[in-house]
């Protein structure tokens, strides 16, 4: 498969490249600032906000598929910010799939559990949404603008990201592990239940999904669904490291800009079920993710 990789210097954006490559694809890797290196070699300059860069480069490349990472990810700079979130995570899927269209190429994209209100987890896919702040409505919008484009679609829900990898903001594993090796107490919600997903796992479970041609929309994030605080407990044990340093506290004690989902977490069922995929288990993750870390630091 030819794979263009939109958001390629990004967490998810590297280990798609990383899985694509290894899979025999040819990929393209593309970001907002260009020049970085990647598996695939350094980064083309693409913001995917300007129509004509989009079509250009796509339909230079020639992709069978789009794999679009990139997005306004900063859940709390998100609130106040709704023109550019919606101008990065809405407009430029738009351009996107006018794109995909052009080169009769296909458009995988990315969404999350922001979309619900975390008030009845663990959710499936057709649960109805209803999202709290600024980047889930930003989300949902481009899943309806997504569908609403016809044609077959791929959008996949995920959830709590982390991984190391060359150059990347900072991700609540990253976050956790810094502080733990530099014996810093940090406080962490027992009250937002959700599913760590391993970054390297999710891309080699939706290289799988292209491969087979899944349609439609679906939840991929990793086995187990815990609570923050209970994830960075398994993380300082995975890596030896002193769990003391980890303090509860409620989510309204903490003062976050933008309100998340409590109750929230997925059921894999129709990964499960219809594709016989199975993503990683917490321990077995973090045992990747020390890997990952060994071969990338830690971040500081
Ligand atoms: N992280 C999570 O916990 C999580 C959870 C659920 C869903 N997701 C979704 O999964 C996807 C990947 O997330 P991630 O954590 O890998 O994100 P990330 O590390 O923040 O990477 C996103 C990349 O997109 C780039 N980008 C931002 N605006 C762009 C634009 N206009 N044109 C081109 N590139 C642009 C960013 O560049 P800059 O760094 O220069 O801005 C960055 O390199 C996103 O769609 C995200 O919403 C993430």
């Amino acid at each position: 498969m030819r794979v263009a990789v939109t958001g390629a210097a990004g967490l998810l954006g590297q280990k798609m490249v990383e899985s694509a490559l290894t899979g025999g694809s040819e990929v393209f890797p593309f970001d907002m600032i260009g020049g970085s290196e990647t598996a695939a070699g350094p980064v083309v300059e693409l913001d995917i906000t300007s129509a004509a860069e989009v079509r250009n480069e796509i339909a230079s490349c020639g992709p069978d598929w789009i794999v679009n990472t990139a997005a306004f990810t900063a859940v709390d700079d998100s609130e106040g910010d709704d023109r550019r979130v919606h101008e990065v995570n809405v407009v430029g899927v738009e351009n996107l799939l006018a794109a995909a269209s052009a080169g009769g190429c296909r458009l995988l994209t990315l969404s999350t559990d922001y979309v619900f209100d975390g008030s009845a987890g663990p959710y499936e896919e057709d649960d109805m949404r209803n999202p709290l702040g600024v980047y889930g409505a930003s989300k949902a919008a481009m899943e309806d603008a997504v569908i609403s484009h016809g044609g077959s679609h791929l959008i996949v829900r995920t959830m709590v990201l982390y991984g190391a990898a060359p150059g990347v903001r900072t991700n609540f594993g990253l976050w956790v592990l810094q502080n733990l090796r530099a014996d810093r107490e940090m406080t962490i919600v027992t009250d937002q239940m959700g599913n760590p997903t391993l970054a390297s796992d999710l891309a080699r479970l939706l290289l799988e999904m292209m491969e087979r041609g899944a349609e439609g929309t679906w939840h991929v994030a990793g086995r187990d669904r815990v609570s923050r605080f209970d994830f960075a407990v398994a993380l300082a044990r995975a890596f030896g490291l002193d769990k003391n340093l980890i303090r509860p506290v409620r989510t309204i004690d903490l003062g976050q800009a933008a309100d998340r989902p409590l109750e929230s977490g997925f059921t894999l069922r129709r990964l499960q079920d219809d594709l016989r995929l199975e993503p990683l288990g917490l321990d077995a993750s973090l045992g990747s993710f020390r890997a990952e870390v060994e071969r990338y630091g830690d971040g500081r």
